[in-house]
Parts: C-alpha cells; sequence; structure tokens
C-alpha cells in the first residue's frame, strides 16, 4: 500500500511558556519530535514521513533523523494550514493514504496506530483514533446549563488516516471557505465524507502545558520499561 505520514510541527507552543517551540523539549534523552517520529518509523506501513516545520525554525535541521525516512516540509499559520502545505508538497508523488499525527503525541501506542490502518484499509474509509469520554461533561458559562450525556462522547486523538486526494480537496475547500477546522476529520465532516471512530489509547495525550510533559515524562518511561 502507498500510505505517507504527515506530522505537523510548526507550532510555537505557547502555552507550554518556553522560549523554544514545546517539540524540542526532552522527554529522557530526545526531544518529543524525535519520539513522535521513531513511533511513526516503527510502524510498516508508513513508507515516507513529511514533517510540517515553521520556516524560522533552527532547531529541526540539528537532530539526527538518519534512519528515518523523513523530509521537512514547510508549515503554515495554523495546525491545518502545515497539513495542507505538506500534502501539498506531495502532489507530484500522491500517496493513496495519508496519516496525519500531531508532533506533541509522542506516546501513541504503535499497535494503535496499527489497528487504526487496518480498519480503514479495510473499509476504505478515513478514521481517527478516539477515546471514550470519561468525565462529567458540563456545559455552560459561570453556571451549568446542562450536564452533556457522555456515552456518545470522544475525545478526538491524532493519527487520522485518509485516502490522500479526499483529504486535500476537503482542507482545501475548508481553508478557502474560513471553517473552523482543529482536525482532519472536522474538514471531512464538512463535505459529508464518513469518518471512522476507532478506539484508542487515551494516555496517547497531547503535550499542551507543562503538567503534560511531566506526565509524557512519567508514561514514556513505563513505556519503556
Ligand atoms: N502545529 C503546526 N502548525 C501550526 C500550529 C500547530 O504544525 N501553525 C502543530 C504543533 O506543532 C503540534 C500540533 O500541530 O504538533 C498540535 O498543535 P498544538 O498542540 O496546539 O501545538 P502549538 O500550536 O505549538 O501549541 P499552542 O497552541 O499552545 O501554541
Ligand atoms: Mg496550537
Amino acid at each position: 500500500i502507498s500510505l505517507a505520514a504527515v506530522v505537523p510541527a510548526a507550532g510555537v507552543g505557547s502555552r507550554m511558556g518556553l522560549n523554544h517551540p514545546k517539540q524540542y523539549l526532552k522527554i529522557g534523552e530526545k526531544t518529543i519530535l524525535e519520539h513522535t517520529l521513531i513511533k511513526l518509523s516503527k510502524v510498516e506501513h508508513i513508507n515516507h514521513i513529511y514533517v510540517a516545520v515553521s520556516e524560522d525554525d533552527g532547531y529541526f535541521d540539528g537532530l539526527d533523523l538518519t534512519e528515518l525516512n523523513t523530509t521537512r516540509v514547510s508549515g503554515g499559520k495554523e495546525r491545518a494550514d502545515s497539513v495542507l502545505n505538506a500534502l501539498k508538497s506531495m502532489q507530484a508523488h500522491p500517496p493513496e493514504w495519508v496519516l496525519v499525527h500531531d508532533a506533541a503525541r509522542p506516546l501513541v501506542d504503535i499497535k494503535d496506530i496499527e489497528k487504526l490502518i487496518v480498519s480503514c484499509l479495510g473499509t476504505g474509509e478515513g478514521g481517527i483514533l478516539a477515546s471514550k469520554v470519561k468525565d462529567t461533561i458540563k456545559k455552560g458559562d459561570m453556571h451549568i446549563e446542562e450536564t452533556v450525556p457522555r456515552d456518545q462522547l470522544w475525545q478526538a486523538l491524532t493519527p487520522q488516516l485518509f485516502p490522500y486526494q479526499a483529504l486535500l480537496s476537503a482542507l482545501d475547500s475548508a481553508l478557502n471557505e474560513g471553517a473552523m477546522i482543529t482536525d482532519e476529520a472536522s474538514a471531512m465532516e464538512r463535505v459529508g465524507q464518513p469518518v471512522a471512530l476507532v478506539s484508542g489509547r487515551s494516555d496517547n495525550i497531547k503535550i499542551t502545558t507543562p503538567e503534560d510533559h511531566a506526565l509524557a515524562c512519567f508514561l514514556m518511561a513505563q513505556q519503556q520499561k
């Protein structure tokens, strides 16, 4: 199969509050971005990884990514722009499928990635890793308006996997029409394409704040035992 991965890694990490982007923060010996790329490289179906990096990023070229099949491409203003830029950079040699995975999710379980791939390739439809909401969810502003039943609520994770052409056109139209897009699935939903929910581990956290980083250091050490 022809399946390429895109790793959006062009964010500044403002909520982490460092003077460098959070993807270059270390967990043990390696940066978050390296951990993520190593995980994806271990997935047999993934032929190549396109990493969307900010043009003024002075850290990426200093990483040792020999052994890994990666290409640096330019990121964009928002995450969706970064992903779209990466997709456009493959237009000369388009893959059949594209798997998008946040640089900030180095804890993803390789078995979950494989489960997503097998599920989507089996049906021919796109899908995402997601985990069932565990908390009681309240809607409201200063006071509770209602308690939202959680039995049908999922937390969207990455990777998210789609047929390349379908994702390219869905993202392109979403951005052209100024739609709010925080993941690939929302772009596909807008154009009425089915997106499967594939249950994945909830410890596949997106490292966003210093607390997340502390937790990620603990979880990574557990994984590597
Ligand atoms: N990302 C990207 N291009 C952007 C913004 C974000 O490629 N213009 C990437 C980030 O590098 C990250 C992923 O998208 O791997 C998820 O975004 P998020 O967790 O929000 O990261 P940041 O935008 O860097 O963090 P913050 O929102 O706190 O500034
Ligand atoms: Mg962000």
